[in-house]
């Protein structure tokens, strides 16, 4: 009897849990099958599927990458908007990855991404591929999951960048205005804003008026605390920016000269409160090294319901925990929405009853 052959790659961000969660898939997948399985994985995500750049695997690959930050396959960025396209290499993409399917005999490919992944992977699916997803982005917005791995990863690392900027913020009495990654969902400001104790808290749900944000700063200052830490998210604008479209604000801000947020925010607050401001930029560092303990452990969890929906022939779904509980949704239920910060979401609620302020 021919052997079952899965495929399995890593899309879009890296983040720390991606090596955990292929362990789990496989060490699941090998548990069930046996010798029954071959495992096939495929470089640099949709890119190595579209060029047929993979690697015949064997368990021992598998052993000894719980630990390991970034991708033992490598990632690209293969937007989805672009799969349709023929572009001047002449390359049908859609063609080409099911033919690589094909090619390599796969009973199903698991595809381990955040929102773009998802797009694509549910593209697939609807061309007729196996395919099981699998949620990961350190930005925890996919659509119905409550979390992703390496999200959790990524806040611990946001949370001590807080924390190592607020003993100099209070020594030299300034305004630190620290960017975290997050260009369309605030999660992860959020959470390290709290954990991390952030005065101010900007997100792109709950766009900011500036004089409110210095009005916070200065209100602190008066009452003998000279330093406040502001937890930005990369995607965050304010309220004028609220009434422009993507295209508009980002030449609106192209032409006074603004590359981020983080950059005019902590401009205009010195402007306008006198106070001393600096910016801290953290960036990949947020998505480096090793996966936190909680990222290990939901890691192992999706991995080994993914080998379970293999199992079932459950094909079609990406692996999510919903109230807790470890399930699948369907990928067209995921693909092309984006989970962002509710407003009123209980965080929120909870941060403002401390005193945090949202700049609104
Ligand atoms: O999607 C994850 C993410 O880290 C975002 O938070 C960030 O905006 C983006 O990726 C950065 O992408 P790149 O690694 O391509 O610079």
């Amino acid at each position: 009897m021919a052997k079952m052959r899965i495929g399995i790659l890593t899309s879009g961000g890296d983040c720390p849990g991606l090596n955990a969660t292929i362990r789990g898939v496989a060490k699941a997948t090998y548990e069930t099958f046996g010798d029954n399985v071959e495992i096939v994985g495929i470089y640099d995500g949709y890119h190595g599927l579209i060029h047929g750049d993979y690697k015949e695997m064997t368990r021992s690959d598998f052993s000894g990458i719980l630990t390991t930050g970034g991708t033992i396959l490598g990632t690209k960025r293969t937007p989805y908007k672009m799969m349709q396209i023929i572009e001047d290499d002449n390359v049908d993409k859609v063609k080409e990855m099911k033919q690589t399917y094909k090619d390599l005999r796969l009973d199903c490919l698991f595809t381990l991404g955040g929102n773009g992944t998802h797009k694509t992977a549910n593209m697939l699916s609807e061309e007729g591929l196996n395919v099981i997803g699998l949620p990961k982005t350190i930005d925890n917005d996919i659509y119905g999951t409550d979390v992703t791995f390496g999200f959790h990863s990524a806040v611990d690392i946001g949370t001590e960048v807080i924390d190592r900027i607020h003993t100099t913020a209070n020594s030299h009495s300034r305004i630190m205005v620290i960017e975290i990654m997050g260009n369309k969902a605030g999660w992860l400001t959020l959470y390290s804003g709290i954990a991390g104790g952030a005065d101010i808290i900007l997100i792109p749900e709950i766009p900011y008026d500036i004089d409110k944000v210095s009005k916070a700063c200065k209100k602190r200052a008066d009452a003998g605390k000279a330093f406040s830490i502001i937890a930005v998210a990369e995607g965050a604008y304010d309220i004028e920016e609220a009434k422009m479209k993507k295209k508009e604000r980002a030449q609106a801000r192209a032409e006074a000269g603004i590359v981020t947020a983080t950059t005019r925010i902590a401009k205009e607050i010195g402007f306008k409160t006198g106070l001393e401001t600096r910016t801290v930029v953290p960036g990949h560092i947020l998505r480096g090294g090793s996966p936190s303990a909680y990222d290990r452990v939901l890691a192992t969890q999706f991995g080994a319901h993914a080998a379970k929906l293999l199992k079932t022939e459950k094909f079609g779904y990406s692996v999510a925990m919903v109230d807790g509980v470890i399930t699948e949704n369907p990928l067209a239920d995921v693909a092309m929405k984006t989970k962002f910060v509710p407003e009123n979401h209980q965080l929120v609620k909870t941060a403002r009853s401390i005193g945090i302020s949202f700049g609104d």
